[in-house]
């Protein structure tokens, strides 16, 4: 596994490997790695050559201090973890081989997507998320680039870029992996105490229920159904929860309404916040 901390020694890396015709997949994180992310690797496995994972806690994307001080870092495990799942590349650049003339970023504005949900309570957290990996995919180009459903409305944004700017990279997107217990796996879930963690697992029941009862409800029904569910439990505060068109980002009125409904969902756990999200019907469905 060769480990890159500058921009030309992975190119370096990298277009021999292009030359030789490989196909190359890119794995974008922050680091902290857990089996979310090693289950992206091993879908990039299945469509690629050569695998790049690249760890960069990427400042222009939280919209709160606190949240980056405190996102954890764990830079050691993390490359014996990508070691174990046979990452050929790591890319693990400093902020200012990403950034070098300041933390800049773009904007993009793709109507009610960049608007709700995350878009609404991260304000300027999508325009850094795209500034990111749009900086990466340059420095990487890969054919193939991998996101997790985790991050629904990222993934969703991430695909609406490469298709406004005609990238040349296609996005695959993977599930979201679980803990056994149902909890939706994140860096952000060691921050929790075994108490918080605990209580955070109402967010993937509730979610879960909400899916399992929905032929009782109309979408908005079903919203308020889970919205009392949260506000029983002290010590979670929602702050969204939200039947969706998955295409559109529009709430809905009518199950009929959409071939693609998701049930979204934020809520802080003390001062951790999580998110959440349940597929009700997949794509490939349709
Ligand atoms: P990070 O949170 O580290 O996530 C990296 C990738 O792993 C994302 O595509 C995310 O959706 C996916 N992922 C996270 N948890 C997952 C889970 N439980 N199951 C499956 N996939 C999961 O998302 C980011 O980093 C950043 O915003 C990034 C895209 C790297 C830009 O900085």
């Amino acid at each position: 596994m060769v480990v890159s901390e500058h921009i030309e020694d992975l190119q370096l890396t990298l277009n021999s490997s292009r030359s030789a015709g490989k196909r190359i997949g890119f794995v974008p994180t922050m680091g902290a790695l857990h089996a979310g992310h090693v289950s992206l690797l091993a879908l990039a496995r299945q469509h690629c050559d050569i695998v790049v994972v690249s760890i960069f806690v990427n400042p222009t994307q939280f919209n709160q201090t606190s949240d980056l001080t405190h996102y954890p870092r764990t830079l050691e495990k993390d490359l014996e973890i990508l070691k174990e799942n046979l990452c050929d590349v790591v890319f693990v650049p400093s902020v200012p081989e990403i950034y070098p003339d300041g933390l800049l970023r773009s904007h993009w504005d793709f109507g009610l997507l960049s608007t709700v949900l995350e878009g609404h309570f991260r304000p300027g957290h999508f325009d850094g998320v795209l500034t990111v990996v749009k900086r990466l995919f340059e420095i990487v180009q890969p054919q193939y680039a991998f996101f997790g459903e985790k991050d629904f409305q990222q993934l969703a944004h991430i695909r609406r870029m490469v298709k406004e700017e005609r990238m040349p990279v296609e996005i695959i997107s993977g599930p979201t992996l679980r803990e056994p217990d149902g909890l939706a796996m994140s860096s952000r879930n060691t921050r929790l105490t075994s108490d918080q963690r605990t209580l955070a697992l109402h967010i993937s029941r509730i979610l879960f229920v909400m899916n399992e009862r929905r032929v009782e409800f109309d979408p908005p029904g079903l919203e308020q159904w889970g919205r009392a569910e949260f506000h029983m439990i002290p010590g979670i505060r929602l702050e969204y929860l939200e039947v969706i068109d998955g295409h559109s980002f529009g709430p809905l009125a009518e199950w009929s309404d959409s071939d693609y409904p998701v049930i979204v969902c934020a809520a802080y756990v003390g001062e951790v916040r999580l998110i959440d999200n349940v597929i009700l019907k997949s794509e490939s469905s349709k």
